[in-house]
């Protein structure tokens, strides 16, 4: 039996066209100079985002941890909504190597997101010379973990207002900033405004084999650029996986499907008496009463999803169709009674 893979977005195979465009694609030293392909990708990308300058790097991770060392001296605080990526799933990089201190942000404002309120308050204000100093929010679009929540432009707005009045540099996480985009009928660039840097994944939900902009100001690109060679991130003819990235921006008009399949999934588990939320994004997350015991069931059954604390996360993707998503639902029926809350 083929598994349905729901386990990420992560898990697409790069698309024939992708591949055409790799073994095709014009390339150059990007390290001595720069990649012409990579150049290409990153004028398209800062440019669907409506800021100066993008730089390709190898994965989000990288991406913002770049960002944060642009930001952060170290010992300097930072904020970011309670269970970011930043935070908890970067393996403490964001301490390690850009010298953060971080502090959560309970989400006051809505899943994923503190009030504008709450930034002013823990930015607090510029004390004598002993005290602890805070410089940076780190907000996330959608949020990941808060089951692809989105934060919509007004709040996003106000969030990057209270920061700015506080003297917080922003820095906006992201990866899936094009599933927010689409979830609300913006442009990826009505979601970025007023950040100093963000940075965006190819690789999840586009299909690209690997990739991630960071993006801000020329000025910061250029910094960002010895940061992304400092830390092992300077590859030489990086057009050949570059040009992936570009053919995955094609499917940027397609991302309402996804999100119709996660929906389609949520509402058939609902359909089993499961307490399936709805989703705003292509990522849902159900609480269920032994996450380990059902993942195992789902598995064996033919169905991969991943653990995320008490929840499934089951995050459908362009390598599926909304056929899959049924048979995915038929395959999970029979064990419906491990999903449902007790
Ligand atoms: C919100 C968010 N930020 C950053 C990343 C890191 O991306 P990468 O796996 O390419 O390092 C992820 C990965 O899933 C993510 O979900």
């Amino acid at each position: 039996m083929r598994p349905i893979d729901l386990r990420s977005d992560t898990v697409t195979q790069p698309s024939k066209e992708m591949r055409a465009a790799m073994a095709a694609a014009e390339v150059g030293d990007d390290v001595l100079e720069r990649d012409p392909t990579l150049a290409r990708l990153e004028e398209r990308v800062a440019d669907l985002l409506g800021l100066e300058a993008a730089l390709w790097v190898p994965s989000g991770c990288m991406g913002n941890l770049i960002a944060l060392m642009l930001h952060l001296k170290r010992g300097d605080r930072f904020l970011a909504p309670a269970q970011a990526h930043v935070l908890g799933s970067e393996l403490g990089t964001a301490a390690w190597l850009a010298g953060g201190m971080p502090e959560a942000l309970a989400w006051e404002g809505g899943l994923g997101r503190p009030t504008p309120a709450q930034v002013t308050k823990a930015a607090g204000s510029q004390g004598p010379y002993y005290t602890l100093r805070t410089t940076l929010l780190c907000l996330e679009n959608t949020h990941n973990f808060a089951g692809g929540a989105v934060t919509p432009r007004a709040e996003h707005l106000a969030l990057v207002a209270a920061a700015k009045a506080a003297k917080l540099a922003v820095h906006l996480d992201g990866a899936r900033i094009w599933h927010a985009a689409a979830a609300l009928g913006l442009p990826p660039s009505a979601l970025t405004e007023g950040v100093d840097t963000v940075q965006v994944c190819l690789s999840k939900g586009l299909g690209a084999p690997m990739g991630s902009l960071v993006c801000g100001s020329k000025p910061a690109m250029a910094e960002a650029r010895r940061l992304r060679k400092m830390l092992g991130g300077g590859v030489r003819q990086g057009g050949v996986v570059g040009a992936a990235g570009l053919v995955a921006l094609d499917y940027l008009p397609r991302i309402p499907e996804d999100h119709a399949k996660t929906r389609r999934l949520a509402e058939g588990l609902r359909g089993f008496g499961i307490a399936a939320p709805l989703p705003e994004t292509n990522i849902l997350l159900v609480p269920v009463p032994d996450a380990g015991v059902a993942a195992a069931a789902l598995e064996a059954a033919g169905v991969r999803a991943s653990i995320v604390g008490p929840a499934l996360r089951f995050i459908p993707h362009r390598d599926l169709a909304m056929a899959d998503v049924e048979e995915a639902l038929r395959r999970i029926e029979p064990l419906a009674h491990l999903l449902r809350a007790i």
